[in-house]
């Protein structure tokens, strides 16, 4: 024992913890070509990511040796806060690539995004997670080796880092940034059950066997008309260009999405398409009233659990291009 006085120990002040907050996008996509299924038992995919301005956010604190994560929001329960979390994953991976054993962080997420919606919910936590472990943990990361990452972790985790309106090629990991002038208004229908994206390629399989649905030609070129539309911010050009291979997919495995995709457009919504392999379908709008308005109609429908309204396009995980990272 060392001389110190015998009363209660002056409790020491206790060290803050350190912390970093990240945010991360919901996607749509405006167009999804898909190709036949490929030996590695990916599809090649031709497509245009659009992040928009739905996100998760996540808080990072220092915890050394353990990573932990703990979800909350309207759609947490529909996450496991486990290892087979991505979030958990990428914090794992970052910490075994590019730092140390004794690296660990708690992750709290907040869940704005649909779970098994086909808005790449998942995938916007994962790229959180990278970016928010990184900068956490004070590792000297290029964007070129997180990007290797994030497209080792998921198809989708690239576009979330990135985050605007981009090309997307191969699995849908290489990707080329668009411009997109304006605002694009969007109302959202989250649907009242999910669809798995593993489930929605395999019914889209069997349509290709059964010729009911045509695979995308690998020499596809570049969706020129769109990119022009978004450099013009010419929403109803946009409109008319939005398409998705996987929606008659989407809509054999949960029909009651006709009605909903039907309603939208009735309400006054430019056009209306199912989003990723669904089953959230995303209406693009003239503007924030029309959104709104669109998204009031589809509220009290049966099928639909929840509307939000967004805008198009948000900064991915790494921040707004050339601006301070949040
Ligand atoms: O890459 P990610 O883990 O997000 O993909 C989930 C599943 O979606 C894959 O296992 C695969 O079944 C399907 N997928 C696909 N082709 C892609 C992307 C995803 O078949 N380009």
């Amino acid at each position: 024992m060392s001389g110190a006085s015998r009363g209660a120990p002056t409790p020491r002040p206790r060290p803050e913890a350190r912390r970093v907050r990240v945010g991360a996008p919901a996607k749509i996509n405006l167009t999804l070509r898909v190709a036949a299924r490929g030996e590695d038992g990916y599809h090649r995919l031709s497509t245009v990511f659009h992040a928009v301005s739905l996100g998760d956010r996540m808080r990072l604190t220092d915890r050394p040796g353990r990573i932990s994560v703990v979800t909350r929001g309207e759609h947490a329960r529909h996450v496991a806060d486990d290892e087979t979390n991505l979030a958990v994953r990428a914090a794992r991976a970052v910490r075994d690539r590019f730092g140390g054993p004794r690296m660990g962080a708690h992750l709290e997420i907040e869940k704005d995004i649909p779970v098994a919606g086909g808005m790449a919910g998942g995938s916007a936590d994962c790229a959180a997670a990278l970016v928010g472990a990184v900068r956490l943990w004070g590792l000297d990361v290029g964007d070129a080796e997180l990007f290797e990452l994030a497209a080792e972790l998921g198809s989708d985790v690239p576009f979330a880092l990135l985050g605007g309106t981009a090309l997307g090629a191969g699995r849908g990991e290489r990707l080329e940034p668009l411009e997109c002038a304006g605002t694009l208004h969007w109302a959202l229908a989250v649907a009242r059950r999910g669809l798995s994206t593993p489930t929605v390629y395999h019914r889209f399989d069997e349509r290709v066997a059964a010729g009911t649905s045509t695979p995308m030609d690998a020499g596809r070129g570049r969706p020129g008309e769109l990119i022009g539309a978004l450099a013009r911010g010419d929403a109803a050009t946009v409109a008319g260009l939005l398409v998705n291979d996987l929606q008659p997919a989407a809509l054999d495995l949960y029909p009651g999405l006709a009605a909903t995709l039907e309603l939208g457009r009735a309400a006054g919504a430019l056009a209306g398409i199912v989003s990723g392999s669904g089953p959230t379908c995303a209406f693009l709008c003239a503007d924030g009233d029309a959104a709104r308005a669109v998204a009031a109609v589809l509220g009290p429908s049966p099928e639909v659990t929840a509307v939000r309204t967004a805008t198009g396009a948000a900064p991915g995980a790494l921040g707004p291009v050339g601006g301070d990272p949040r």
